[in-house]
């Protein structure tokens, strides 16, 4: 399949805003010559209060040279909410739909417009500011997919508080280190939520949550919560709750019993505060390089570090990527099926599609819920024009066969975007030809949360480099380590509270470029195919994980003496983790032991981050220095025996006892 090139359909796209190869080299080869130029252009479709003032971009991408520094438009002051919505408004468009929302239940729908969405922003923008929140303050949101996400967060950048969500589905321990690193002043949740048959108290977590970062030295000041369960239980007597709500459904009556915990100093309702907010709230003009935002990803070291990303450059760049990558036009629907709690969320799910006045839907729910179609049901029901997904939900889906796609009308697609992971060929295929009949267009967007937005293919202003291990230059086809020569507007700026660790990260392997963590091969048409992470990183479902941190909830079990965390191939998730336990002395590891384990992990990081397998290994393979040989530990978790060399061993013996006792895999 590699050798085979598919062409998008001409009668798909009569008016793409790039015509063809030549018209983007063109405007690429711009975009790297005059790169000021070539953004100062773009930036003439936003709204600033004061313009520029020193360069349009300065920049130092060389530690040997200085600290690192990432500027754009210095001296130009904007706001984002103000950018993404008043201008919108103002320009005809308050009536345009900006979201429909699609709950985790069908029935469960509601659209909401650009002038509707104004009004709530501007109401709550109050509310934040009733609670003490200040330009520059932090303000955790642990939410739902719902409106009220997408309102907290543009809120934030209307009064110049800095937001920081934390998805939803990390554990109170998780949710905990990000308040306590961010020193967040106010946390915005909902009471709970239905994922698929799931419920998941929300306010529980962000009390244990609170409590914990509490302890730790730092308190959050409020907790406001969106009552967000009660129309779902609303919604699910409308298919009769009553005779549900029995044995067979724990989880709904779970639901039924769940008393929201309150403190009544900290917490509020959404709705009471909501009720005698003002819907006015001029907008705060802000520094174009004024934080803007915090998302944390997980670090090599195992503590989570809070990417920074800054207000003009992201602004531009999530835009321009946006309208370029999926040929937005206006009038079309577009949906992501991201979680607002990840970057793709951020840049497109909420900057990007509202920078250029689309039309989004937001989705609640789950591809499986109420059964295997659902994605494509919502894709009819909306008549959805741009389809963005991860490679694992396409996997997960093909597993179910055509049937389920066939039941639905999907010819109103024209993009399909791809993201999170490398995409295998079978997967492509399927999204190709069943999603896209063959038909649509296919973008893999490469990125990073640290990159803020598309890097590939490679797209403006952004210049790949591939190097070896001694950082020198791969030209033409090769392999090898994906660093970056110079800044996009959209990269991220520091490590919140830590630029030391920004330095060290992106900078020092490879002095003089963004090193991404990546690794890439260039094929002979100077296509490059990104290979996967180089460090010791793992991607589980398109979730980042470090080794670091699952090993470190691991280890604190007191049985564990020592473990060691590696990824290997799964056939949906793309990675899963299989973890080396050497029990203490004297403890005997047991299938109860392995599960506890494996809580352990869920509590400490997140479901998403529990392992798929968890191996008794009574001592580990290391170097006679003593240092865990993983690249050996890697090949045993694969079952490949092509282990390479292993006279560096200590002792050799044990990778036969592992190999002997690898757990049976699916
Ligand atoms: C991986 C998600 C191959 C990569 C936007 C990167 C990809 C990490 C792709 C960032 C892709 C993301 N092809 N690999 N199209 N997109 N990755 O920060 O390893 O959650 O470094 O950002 O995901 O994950 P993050």
């Amino acid at each position: 399949m590699a050798n085979e090139v598919y062409h998008p359909d001409p009668s798909m796209k009569p008016t793409p805003y790039i015509k063809s190869m030549k018209e983007y080299e063109k405007m690429y080869k711009r975009s790297i010559e005059s790169p000021e130029e070539f953004w100062e252009d773009i930036a003439k479709q936003f709204y600033w209060e004061t313009p520029f003032t020193n360069k349009f971009c300065s920049y130092n991408f060389d530690v040997t040279k200085g600290p690192i520094s990432i500027k754009w438009m210095e001296g130009a002051t904007t706001n984002i909410c103000y950018n993404l919505l008043d201008k919108n408004v103002r320009n005809g468009m308050g009536e345009k739909i900006a979201f429909y929302w699609e709950g985790n239940d069908p029935e469960d729908y509601s659209r909401l417009t650009y002038k509707k969405l104004l009004i709530q922003v501007c109401k709550f923008a109050n509310v934040l500011k009733s609670k003490g929140v200040n330009k520059g303050d932090r303000v955790a949101i642990y939410m739902p997919m719902i409106l009220e996400t997408v309102i907290v967060m543009l809120a934030c950048t209307r009064i110049g508080a800095v937001h920081s969500v934390v998805f939803a589905g990390f554990s109170s321990d998780s949710l905990a280190e990000r308040l306590l690193d961010a020193k967040s002043k106010v946390l915005v949740t909902s009471d709970g939520v239905w994922r698929g048959e799931k419920l998941l108290c929300l306010k529980e977590i962000c009390d244990a949550a609170m409590e914990r970062s509490k302890k730790f030295g730092h308190e959050v000041e409020s907790c406001i919560v969106v009552k967000h369960l009660p129309r779902l239980n609303a919604s699910q007597s409308r298919d009769g709750e009553g005779k549900e709500n029995d044995e067979k459904s724990p989880e709904k009556r779970k639901a039924f019993d769940y008393q929201v915990p309150w403190d009544e100093d900290r917490d509020a309702w959404w709705d009471d505060e909501m009720e005698d907010a003002s819907s006015s709230c001029y907008p705060v003009w802000v520094g174009a390089e004024d934080p803007l935002f915090l998302l944390y990803t997980s670090g090599s070291t195992g503590k989570p570090k809070g990417v920074l990303h800054t207000t003009a450059g992201y602004l531009l760049y999530a835009a321009t990527t946006f309208k370029y990558v999926f040929d937005y036009h206006p009038g079309d629907v577009y949906w992501c099926t991201a979680d607002v709690g990840w970057i793709t969320g951020h840049t497109y799910v909420v900057y990007g599609p509202l920078a250029n006045g689309a039309t989004s839907v937001l989705f609640e729910g789950v591809p499986f819920h109420p059964h295997n179609g659902r994605y494509w049901e919502v894709i009819q029901k909306f008549k959805v024009n741009q389809f963005y997904t991860a490679p694992t939900a396409i996997r997960s889906l093909m597993k179910f066969g055509d049937v389920p796609v066939k039941k639905f009308d999907l010819s109103s697609l024209k993009v399909l975007g791809s993201v999170g992971e490398p995409i295998n060929s079978e997967a492509w295929l399927w999204y190709y030809n069943v999603i896209g009949s063959g038909k649509c267009s296919i973008v893999d967007t490469f990125w990073q949360t640290e990159t803020g937005g598309h890097v590939t293919f490679p797209f403006f202003g952004v210049l790949p480099v591939l190097l070896d291990e001694n950082g020198k230059e791969i030209q033409g086809p090769g392999e090898g380590y994906l660093v970056f020569r110079r800044p996009w507007p959209g990269i991220m700026r520091t490590i919140f509270g830590n630029h030391e660790r920004f330095e060290t990260t992106y900078f020092k392997k490879f002095p003089g470029f963004y090193t991404s963590g990546d690794g890439a091969r260039r094929d002979e048409e100077g296509y490059l195919w990104i290979t996967g992470r180089m460090d010791d990183m793992l991607n589980v479902s398109g979730h980042l994980l470090s080794t670091a941190e699952v090993e470190g909830a691991l280890a604190e079990h007191g049985a564990v003496v020592e473990v060691a965390v590696v990824a290997r191939p799964h056939p949906v998730k793309g990675e899963c983790l299989h973890c080396f336990i050497t029990t203490k002395d004297g403890v005997k590891f047991t299938p109860k032991l392995s599960d506890e384990l494996r809580r352990r992990v869920r509590e400490k990081i997140g479901p998403f981050a529990a392992p798929e397998c968890i191996q008794y290994a009574p001592s580990l393979p290391k170097t006679r220095s003593g240092k865990i040989v993983r690249r050996v530990l890697k090949k045993i978790a694969q079952n490949d025996r092509n282990l390479g060399d292993i006279s560096t061993l200590a002792d050799e013996s044990i990778i036969e006892i592992l190999f002997a006792n690898l757990p049976v895999q699916d």
